[in-house]
């Protein structure tokens, strides 16, 4: 077998929060009177939740202090987690969760890399929390996509080495992550069209015709 583990993203890969997140950072730049849009999203997807305001903060007049970020940060969490409480099981397709089943069928370890610090609760949320054989999260990260030590906790929880494991991946700086931390790396979505992206795939099942696999 080529890969013995597969690492997911969970914002835009195992379930669609990238536009949950999206939906909450409007709000705040709406209500600050930032200039928002898609196109800036779009940057934010994968890196911190502190990285992403500072790239909302790009198209503000107005500087601000670190305890205003820390209170804005917070603000934009709030509406976001608000948000998350109407997610279910519903929220994950048939495609992910047939993918999960037959990975571990074939005895492929299965591992969350997310930068959030709200993907336990997700998991929960969804219906996922047994599924995976070790969750890398955002919690007590010192660095965020794109440096890898997300995906080195992952690769780490399951026993495995870097070379051994496919991260898939929804963002440029998830897949500049992989890369650096010397795993495989498949991109769907936006990074489907990234050039540094190993394999580029349409939906998450993709991945089993990858060969070998
Ligand atoms: C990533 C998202 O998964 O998590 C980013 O792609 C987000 O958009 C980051 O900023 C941090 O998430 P959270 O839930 O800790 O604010
Ligand atoms: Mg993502």
């Amino acid at each position: 077998m080529k890969y013995k583990g597969v690492i997911f993203d969970l914002d835009g890969v195992i379930c669609f929060t990238d536009e949950l997140h999206y939906l909450a950072w409007k709000a705040l730049a709406d209500r600050l009177n930032i200039y928002f849009d898609r196109e800036i999203n779009q940057r934010m997807r994968g890196v911190s939740r502190m990285d992403s305001l500072n790239i909302l903060l790009e198209k503000s007049d107005v500087e601000y202090s670190e305890v205003q970020k820390e209170a804005f940060a917070a603000e934009k969490n709030a509406i976001y987690a608000d948000s998350l409480r109407k997610m279910s099981e519903k929220d994950v397709s048939d495609d992910v969760r047939q993918t999960l089943k037959t990975l571990r069928e074939k005895g492929v370890k299965i591992a969350l890399g997310s930068s959030s610090k709200n993907a336990q609760a997700i998991l929960e949320r969804i219906g996922l929390e047994e599924m995976f054989d070790a969750v890398s999260d955002g919690n007590g990260l010192e660095k965020f996509k794109p440096d890898p030590e997300v995906f080195l906790k992952a690769a780490e929880k399951l026993g495995l080495e870097p070379k051994d494991c496919l991260v898939v991946e929804d963002a440029v700086a998830g897949i500049d992550a992989g890369v650096a931390g010397g795993f495989a790396t498949a991109g769907i979505g936006p990074a489907a069209g990234y050039d540094k992206a190993g394999y580029k795939i349409e939906k998450v099942s993709d991945i089993l015709k990858i060969s070998d696999l």
